[in-house]
């Protein structure tokens, strides 16, 4: 286990996953998909093992040894989530299954409220989790879908921001840092013109929280929604936090066992929360591996986090950027640029960039990001991204730049 540090040192960190020692087509393995998922330290994948070797027993129903035990453990991740974001209690964290799950509640739950002519207001630069949820609950309810406009820099402006917004906004959904451009969204100031027109205001945290120390007592925002496999943890789990007099007052998104008070052939009343959110039996190894990784972050610490995204983002846009017939999307910046570097390079399309460098042992994505009205914006159908995390280091993007330059020579683009 990594000890509290003062800088982030990946020869440290790299050991303790186990998957970088894989070798891809005879080269070592350079994981640069990080924005898809990141890989798991040793103590997360112990842990699911763990889970299953010695507790598993289902959660919130069993009276005896197993079901206690395992029951405490998952309710302690619940709160080490809380503090990770300094909710203000462990009641407000609800567990889904990933941020699409998250934000699908919140469509579904204050749908019930909306009526024709209200507005919805979100960018063009979302995710498809955070736009098709939307759309179903427009088509619902009659709201209308207003959009903020993404700008040549990958950015969008406070000033139309303040010209979209009036009574007849309900809801504004932004995504915290953007999957494709990086950009780093000024939600707190999004979040403020919200509150001033009377508007519910939600965060697309996904991309964000595992980069970023998140604070949701000064963020200003009513909800944010992120995934633990984006941060080191498990696939399956996502989290949804909420204000608690917010959450008190919404209506459950599914319904069935363990969300419940009172049950009667009728009707049923609710459990506290966060447990009328958490219908059926979770993903109860996946949460308590959670665990291990928010430790892991925690005693890194998400400043100096921080800092390593930076400095490989600042790295990757400079030597990437250096070659000829490149074109990274999002700010130009660095310091305004989260660590995802999203590129079209020469006429190469992206799906051949990333066949290409995969026979390098080099794992990057290509194509919409599942965001294809911002490549619409972009006027590109498909992109290629590289994108990092903690255990990167500046020599794996060497190896990328030296695989795009082969690239660029099988498409016979010479001395490129
Ligand atoms: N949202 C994830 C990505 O951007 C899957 O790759």
């Amino acid at each position: 286990m990594v000890q509290q540090l003062t800088r982030l040192d990946t020869d440290k960190i790299r050991p303790d996953f186990p998957i970088l020692k894989r070798e891809i087509n005879d080269r070592p393995l350079i994981y640069l998909d990080n924005a898809a998922t990141t890989q798991k330290p040793q103590s997360v994948i112990d842990a699911l093992s763990h889970y299953y070797t010695t507790m598993n027993a289902n959660i919130h129903r069993g009276l005896h040894t197993l079901a206690e035990e395992s029951t405490t453990a998952y309710e302690a991740v619940r709160q080490q989530v809380a503090t990770f974001i300094h909710a203000g209690s462990a009641r407000e964290i609800v567990f889904t299954r990933n941020t699409t799950e998250s934000l699908n509640l919140l469509a579904y739950s204050l749908g019930s409220r909306l009526k024709a002519g209200d507005e919805i207001l979100l960018t063009e630069m979302e995710h498809h989790s955070n736009l098709v949820p939307w759309q179903l609950l427009a088509q619902r309810s009659g709201a209308r879908l207003v959009y903020l406009d993404v700008d040549d820099e990958g950015k969008l402006s406070m000033d139309q921001a303040h010209e979209l917004m009036g009574p007849r906004t309900r809801i504004v959904s932004v995504v915290h840092m953007s999957n494709v451009l990086g950009t780093i969204n000024p939600v707190s100031e999004l979040a403020e013109m919200a509150r001033s027109v009377g508007a519910t205001m939600i965060v697309d945290a996904a991309q964000s929280v595992p980069h970023m120390p998140m604070d949701v007592s000064t963020l200003g925002a009513d909800y944010i929604a992120f995934s633990a496999h984006k941060m080191l943890g498990p696939t399956g789990v996502g989290v949804l936090w909420g204000r608690e007099e917010l959450l008190e007052d919404l209506d459950p998104f599914l319904g069935g066992g363990e969300m419940i008070s009172v049950v009667t052939r009728e009707e049923s009343s609710w459990a506290a929360l966060p447990h009328k959110f958490e219908a059926g039996t979770p993903n109860i190894d996946a949460v308590i591996a959670f665990g291990p990784a928010l430790t892991y972050l925690s005693l890194l610490g998400m400043r100096n986090v921080q800092e390593h995204s930076r400095d490989l983002i600042g790295y990757a846009m400079d030597q990437i950027g250096g070659l000829e017939g490149i074109q990274i999307y999002g700010p130009s910046d660095p310091a305004e640029h989260g660590a995802v570097c999203a590129f079209n390079y020469l006429d190469i399309h992206p799906h051949d960039i990333s066949t290409i460098v995969d026979k390098y042992g080099i794992a990057i994505r290509a194509g919409h990001h599942c965001a294809q009205p911002l490549h619409r914006r972009l006027e590109t159908p498909a992109t290629a991204r590289a994108s990092f995390y903690i255990y990167n280091r500046k020599d794996e993007i060497d190896s990328l730049v030296a695989a795009l330059r082969e690239a660029a020579a099988v498409f016979g683009h010479e001395g490129s």
